[in-house]
């Protein structure tokens, strides 16, 4: 079955409680506005930050909810939600917020943050912190997969994240969520399947398959598969309704068809799906939707 792309003309789905045309222009202007001053926004500024495995992400939407700003820092600070090397973490953190204050020129006071789903209290509570030792008050820890229906709005179906370290999966019926799972397994994965079959570098495969994903996507295959079974099993093998594809793992070119094809569910792809978290980290303090505190979103 063939993965349905969402674009910016034409809505390919229905059950759906947004359109997904208006979510991929969302998307494209987000990308767009990679460390870039928007002309013009609307209110104050709702920041987040994605403490994820691959990176550390903070961007911003305005009062109507668009895009805004977003930065990102590739540091290994955090794995799965685990803060493991938390200094790091609040330099990076510190660091995006510096740049971002001096180039928007507005201050970020507060944030709200996110943790994969099934992440203990006290590593909620780090992520808090990081947050707060960047010097920027966090207004709550919201799970990445809540976070990404603030973009997404599925009213039934799936919502999937897949990261650099691990697989989120969220079942929602009639709007609200029924199931919330994460299970290791994610881009680094990919990576190291391609490291090891190429007798290259981590750090090679990962720039090996950004740039030539196509190139790689034999080798890569199995490792796919094994991330769309992952996604079945965590719902249950039961076809949730339309499943839609979060987090940078699945851009490899190509990936989403094999996760498709595999499953045999309808999925629905979208453009810079990896921004699809962070931004709805930023909507959930907006909405409100964020616990205020250290967190058992
Ligand atoms: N264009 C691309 N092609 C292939 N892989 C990509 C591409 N862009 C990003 N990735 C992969 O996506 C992964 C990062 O995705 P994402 O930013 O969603 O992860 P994260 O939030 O840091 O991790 P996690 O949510 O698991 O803690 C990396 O493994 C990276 O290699
Ligand atoms: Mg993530």
């Amino acid at each position: 079955m063939a993965p349905e792309t969402a674009a910016v003309q034409g809505d390919v789905q229905d059950g759906h409680g947004g359109s997904t045309a208006r979510i991929a222009g969302f998307l494209h202007r987000a990308g767009a506005g990679h460390r870039r001053v928007p002309e013009s926004w609307s209110g104050d500024l709702q920041f987040g930050v994605d403490l994820g495995t691959a990176s550390i992400v903070l961007c911003a939407v305005d009062a109507d909810n668009e895009p805004a700003w977003w930065d990102s820092r590739s540091v290994q600070a955090v794995r799965d939600g685990v803060v493991v090397d938390f200094a790091g973490a609040v330099a990076a953190t510190r660091e995006l917020v510096d740049e971002a204050e001096e180039t928007l020129g507005v201050r970020v006071s507060h944030a709200a943050t996110a943790a994969p789903p099934g992440v203990p209290v006290s590593d909620r509570r780090a992520c808090h912190y990081v947050v707060e030792q960047a010097g920027v008050e966090c207004r709550g820890v919201n799970d990445e997969i809540s976070a990404a229906q603030e973009i997404l709005g599925v009213v039934d179906g799936a919502i999937v994240d897949v990261g650099g370290g691990s697989t989120g999966v969220g079942v929602y019926r009639n709007r609200e969520l029924v199931s919330l799972t994460d299970l290791p397994g994610g881009g680094h994965h990919l990576d190291l399947i391609l490291a090891g079959a190429l007798g290259i570098s981590i750090e090679e495969a990962e720039e090996a398959k950004r740039t030539d994903g196509a190139a790689h996507l034999g080798v890569l295959k199995a490792g796919v598969e094994r991330i769309a079974e992952s996604i079945r099993s965590q719902c249950s093998g039961v076809d949730p309704g339309p499943v839609h594809l979060a987090g940078g793992a699945l851009l490899l070119a190509g990936a989403d068809e094999i996760v498709a094809d595999r499953l045999g569910w309808r999925t629905v792809s979208y453009p810079n799906a990896h921004l699809i978290t962070p931004f709805g980290i930023a909507r959930s303090f907006a909405a409100g939707t964020a616990d205020g505190g250290t967190g058992d979103r």
